[in-house]
């Protein structure tokens, strides 16, 4: 099933459940200053969550782009590395305002994946975690949809403090929170991991797809979790993770949409097209979050959200100098991105002109950068033992300015 696909089936299998299907925000919060960037599907909804305002309806479900590369929710140095961290990536989500609660919720998701009319999942390859205190979350999975009691496990308070859990969702220091389940995927014995809760919990072979949050709490600032107006139901799938279960992968970047970006960055580049080179998938995984930034209105710039776009845009640019590329490609990557991505968001066809200028406008400011850095290196270090520009580069490194070393540890600054 292509990705495309499966965004499309699960908005039809909640709307078929009631559910009105909304667009997603801009990757800009509209008015609230805790957030740097849109990191969950909640976002839009955190209002209505906490009663102060009122939408038409009171189930909803959205296909949400999210950036994780910033604030409390931040993935950007992991990305390239692991086969499923990105800095942008789609959350599916369904939402109840006080309507349906615990019940609804873990039926909607068990039917979503395991019937043969929707995603068809095999029931031995999942797996759900609830909070430790939540009995009913627990009872549900066991005597409702008949999960077997060993594929239920209980997570508490794991993070070093009341209600720092796993299990226990909060958008960031304040705001509404609550309890959560969430759903993992087994991706077989071949690959390494453990079960959640497991000293291999780290591993890639549990996946957690689906986190279904029971929204009961507005955090306060000192730290009160004074109970919400009405219990409420936000839950967020990560479409990239679930599309590589659909299509028997491990990673992320073997889906279809990303394996065409990868191609398209490795063309770019000059290299030949491997799964093994994580610069390319820093580069593809980059064209997304800083093209859907700028769509929204972020220019790179030396403070804010401007600067999280920067410093993307130059780990990118980084990553292709380490594979050879030294003239301005990052932006030749936003047609393949608008073929990929441009149906389901027709912000990014819109506004492809400008994504393009503004990424070729920031390639050169920073090549002109690293031009001048080289020219006094040459200057200040002639007649030394010279190392080659790519050998210089902190590709991993993504504080600004670029901190350069040679050889024999002399450093300098670019
Ligand atoms: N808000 C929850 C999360 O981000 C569920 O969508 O995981």
């Amino acid at each position: 099933m292509k990705t495309s696909e499966l965004r499309q089936k699960f908005l039809q299998f909640f709307e078929s459940k009631g559910h009105q299907i909304v667009r997603s925000s801009s990757l800009v919060p509209y008015d609230d200053p805790t957030l740097l960037f849109t990191n969950a599907g909640m976002n839009q909804f955190k209002d209505v969550f906490l009663g102060f305002d009122k939408r038409p309806y009171n189930r909803a479900t959205t296909a949400q782009k999210c950036v994780r590369a910033g604030g409390k929710h931040n993935d950007l140095e992991n990305v390239g590395y692991t086969a499923r961290h990105h800095t942008f990536f789609e959350m599916m989500g369904n939402f109840s305002f006080g309507d349906y609660f615990k019940h609804d919720a873990i039926r909607f998701a068990w039917e979503f994946l395991t019937s043969p009319e929707w995603l068809n999942l095999p029931k031995e390859k999942l797996l759900a975690t609830v909070y430790a205190e939540d009995d009913e979350a627990y009872n549900i999975w066991l005597n409702e949809i008949g999960l077997p009691a060993e594929k239920i496990i209980r997570i508490g308070d794991n993070k070093g403090g009341r209600y720092a859990s796993d299990n226990f969702w909060q958008m960031g220091d304040t705001g509404p929170c609550g309890p959560c389940t969430e759903i993992f995927y087994d991706h077989g014995e071949h690959i390494w991991g453990g079960p959640p809760g497991s000293a291999e919990e780290d591993g890639d072979r549990f996946i957690e797809i689906w986190n279904n949050v029971f929204m009961q709490f507005n955090r306060d600032e000192a730290g009160n979790m004074n109970p919400l107006p009405k219990p409420s139901v936000d839950t967020g799938m990560g479409l990239e993770r679930m599309a590589a279960v659909m299509q028997h992968v491990n990673s992320n970047y073997e889906i279809d949409l990303f394996e065409n970006l990868l191609k398209a960055a490795a063309r770019e580049t000059g290299v030949a097209f491997s799964m093994e080179i994580p610069s390319l998938k820093v580069i593809a995984d980059h064209i997304r979050a800083c093209s859907f930034l700028i769509a929204d209105g972020v220019m790179p710039s030396n403070e804010g959200r401007g600067y999280v776009l920067r410093r993307i845009i130059r780990r990118a640019v980084r990553h292709g100098y380490k594979l050879g590329q030294k003239n301005a490609f990052f932006y030749k990557l936003v047609p393949d991105l608008v073929k990929e991505m441009g149906d389901a968001y027709p912000e990014l066809k819109e506004k492809q002109t400008q994504i393009m200028e503004a990424l070729r406008g920031e390639e050169a400011r920073f090549g002109e950068t690293l031009e001048k850095g080289m020219g006094l290196f040459n200057q200040v270090w002639r007649g030394m033992q010279f190392l080659k520009l790519e050998s210089l580069l902190p590709v991993d490194g993504v504080g600004e300015p670029l901190k350069l070393k040679t050889a024999d540890g002399i450093g300098f600054t670019v």
